[in-house]
């Protein structure tokens, strides 16, 4: 595994890798992605096997437009509508699968659907437009672990089991795309991402449905899952910390105080890390996963964590640590 600076040579590189079949971690603009050619079963079979993942759990397919996508899924007017919108961008659309398509059975996991996604992230364009293939691209963590939002977290979670990473620095946004069903007559949010049900329900005034939180909503198979764990225990909702405990932020440590005694803002270096002190959600979004594996590396077997406001983008990062809380 090596990781490299993308720039014209490394991407043709990459491009050449994905069409021998390997794997190449790539910058996408919410987290680095695991990725592989998405019509060749041998190749996503390896993402299965790199990442420890079910094989119940499909993968996302990443294309670089609507052309490309109609190719694969029945692109209708109302994903026309929402790609219009959002493409390219952090929002994945369930669509039913075209017969014989050509992209690999185990990338749908059996379901009739592909989720499909155009990324933003300049990098991730490039390689889809050099190796002039769909990529399937899960986020490139080991299963289970907490999504990798620069090129190191890649290498710390894969390492050799990853032909190439390709380094585009950090990632922006931060948390996985939003992901909408678009498979049925309603449209159903089964992932809460930056693109917010609020963002959705503008587009011609159709509310989308909520299908992830609650036991018995329609949901992704992933979202089942044991997700985005650290090693530490995560308590939610802090209004103040013990001594031995990390303090995960979110705006002002003015009021925030140590359990028997003296103020988190104190606390020394290192066992303080805020999300946001301007109390900005997508500053904290951009800031979630790399501040949990910070702590997690620090050694710290608790970690408290401020309450983030449920509204916009606080929603899907209460989701994330939600279920990182989850034992
Ligand atoms: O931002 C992202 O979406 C990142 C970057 C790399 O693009 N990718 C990502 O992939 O988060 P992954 O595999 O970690 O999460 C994909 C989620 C899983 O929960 C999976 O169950 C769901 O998408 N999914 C994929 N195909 C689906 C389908 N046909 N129907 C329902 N859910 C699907
Ligand atoms: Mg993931």
């Amino acid at each position: 595994m090596s990781i490299q600076t993308a720039n014209s040579k490394s991407i043709k590189q990459a491009a050449d890798v994905l069409r021998a079949g390997g794997l190449v971690a790539m910058p996408t603009e919410t987290v680095y992605g695991l990725a592989a050619n998405a019509l060749d079963g041998q190749a996503v079979a390896r993402i299965f096997a790199a990442k420890g993942r079910p094989q119940i759990n499909p993968l996302i397919v990443h294309v670089t437009s609507v052309e490309q996508a109609m190719r694969y899924v029945e692109f209708d007017i109302r994903a026309q509508k929402y790609a219009d919108h959002f493409w390219p961008g952090p929002l994945t659309l369930i669509l039913k699968k075209k017969q014989g398509c050509g992209i690999s059975e185990l990338v749908s996991a059996g379901l009739p659907t592909i989720g499909l996604r155009c990324p933003a992230h300049p990098v991730a364009q490039q390689l889809l437009k050099a190796s002039d293939l769909p990529l399937a691209a899960p986020s490139a963590n080991a299963s289970g672990t907490i999504s990798p939002t620069a090129p190191i977290h890649v290498a710390e979670s894969l390492g050799d089991k990853v032909d190439m990473i390709l380094s585009g620095g950090n990632c922006d946004v931060g948390l996985e795309s939003t992901i909408l069903d678009l498979s049925g007559a309603v449209p159903i949010i089964l992932r809460p991402g930056t693109v917010t049900a609020e963002d959705l329900a503008a587009v011609e005034g159709i509310t989308p449905e909520i299908g992830y939180g609650n036991p018995g909503a329609p949901t992704s198979p992933g979202q089942l899952l044991k997700h985005y764990a650290p090693n530490a225990n995560l308590r939610l909702n802090a209004i103040d910390v013990a001594p031995d405990e990390a303090l995960l932020g979110f705006g002002s440590l003015k009021f925030m105080g140590v359990k028997g005694g003296g103020f988190a803002k104190d606390l020394p270096d290192g066992q303080v890390l805020n999300l946001s002190e301007g109390a900005d959600l997508y500053q904290a979004a951009s800031h979630l996963f790399a501040y949990l594996r910070r702590l997690d590396n620090a050694g710290y077997k608790n970690i408290a964590v401020m309450n983030i406001p449920d509204t916009g983008l606080g929603v899907a990062i209460n989701d994330r640590l939600t279920r990182a809380a989850r034992k």
